[in-house]
């Protein structure tokens, strides 16, 4: 951007299923063009394009990266392609946003992240759930204390969601959303990270994984995360010492939930606890789309000069964790159907 006030020139590379939610986006925010367009399938190009129809349009990246008036590039390719074309994006010294998660592998997002402090320029992961106003809501509760002075355990569902990818499972797919959140609540790395998975429907894609969590502060997590469940959830469920909360992105207008729902010593007694049974009650949620939110973001920190929320280094932390828990993933079996099981016989006597 060469002044204040001149436009933000975006170009959107990947424009598939979600490629194209970014761009109606970025379109809609004052001060920001859609200059380029870029996709290797020219049918792609072709719908986005009838859109957006000042944007320039390309299959190839490098007429993005070698044009001095673009500003930023966002990507929606697809996952392996996060962190290498993010950094090609910021050696050619664009601003870059990248969908989640950053990388494949912590070693790659740390890749990322280098190129942009060298280059100076801002890199965004697009961890959706942290611009969600009900997660931002659960967030403020939680840091006001009003859940109580410890959070003891985190759980979320996120299932029956989403295609079944080839390239990735759904601790990667479903997961990085989570863990995004989690992180975001702890404040603090976990020191446990195991996962559970089984591949049913493509050998070797994990399409359901339940993860276990610990992190420093005695905070357990746990991670249900299903492309195969007859349910259709999107929901967290926080449990603190004094209060517990609900987020579910699924309900219509309640989507934050704090139930009054402590443990209270019994005085009576000694020593025991007693549930308590108050009632619960559902802060106002700003209706405004989380993605809209996302991409504002981007485009202020860009001008402000700041990092943005979901910056590179907290998509890196997002990928350790994922990393780990996929390691813990690949020391077991995987495919979810024991030996014996198989074909309904047994086998191997
Ligand atoms: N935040 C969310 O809620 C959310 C939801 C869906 C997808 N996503 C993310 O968006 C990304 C894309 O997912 P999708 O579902 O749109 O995938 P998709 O397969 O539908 O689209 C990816 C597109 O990228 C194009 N592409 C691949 N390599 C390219 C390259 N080098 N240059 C230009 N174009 C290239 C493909 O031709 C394709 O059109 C993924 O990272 C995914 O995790 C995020």
């Amino acid at each position: 951007m060469s002044a204040e006030s001149a436009p933000l020139a975006i170009g959107i590379a990947g424009l598939g299923y979600w490629g194209p939610n970014l761009a109606r986006n970025f379109a809609a925010i004052p001060g920001c063009e859609i200059a380029w367009l870029c996709d290797r399938d020219p049918d792609a190009v072709a719908r986005a394009a009838a859109l957006h129809p000042g944007a320039r349009t390309t299959a190839d990246l490098d007429a993005l990266l070698s044009d001095p008036a673009l500003d930023a590039v966002v990507l929606a390719t697809p996952v392996p392609t996060h962190a290498p074309l993010a950094v090609r994006v910021l050696e050619a010294g664009k601003h870059c946003f990248v969908e989640k998660p950053l990388a494949t592998a912590a070693a790659d997002a740390e890749l990322a992240l280098r190129a942009a402090q060298r280059a100076g320029r801002t890199l965004m992961v697009g961890h959706l759930l942290e611009y969600h106003p009900g997660v931002r809501a659960l967030k403020e509760l939680s840091d006001a204390g009003e859940l109580g002075d410890r959070i003891y355990y985190v759980y979320g569902n996120r299932l029956n969601l989403g295609r079944l990818r080839a390239d990735e499972n759904a601790l990667w797919s479903l997961g990085a959303h989570d863990v995004s959140v989690l992180l975001l609540l702890a404040g603090e790395e976990p020191v446990e990270a195991v996962a559970h998975g089984a591949s049913y429907v493509r050998p070797g894609v994990q399409d359901v994984v339940f993860c276990f969590l610990r992190f420093p502060s005695g905070l357990t997590a746990h991670l249900h995360l299903s492309w195969l469940d007859p349910h259709k959830e999107r929901r967290f469920t926080v449990v603190g010492s004094r209060r517990m909360a609900t987020f579910d992105d699924m309900a219509l207008e309640r989507k934050l939930t704090v139930y009054d729902k402590g443990f209270d010593e019994d005085a009576r007694t000694y020593g025991e606890y007693i549930t308590g049974s108050g009632g619960s009650f559902s802060p106002r949620i700003a209706n405004i789309e989380p993605l809209r939110v996302e991409c504002e973001e981007f485009v202020e920190s860009i001008r402000a000069g700041r990092a943005p929320r979901s910056d590179g280094s907290s998509g890196l932390r997002v990928v350790r964790v994922l990393e780990r828990l996929q390691a813990s993933l690949d020391a077991e079996r995987g495919d979810g159907v024991a030996p014996r099981q198989r074909n309904g016989a047994p086998v191997g006597g």
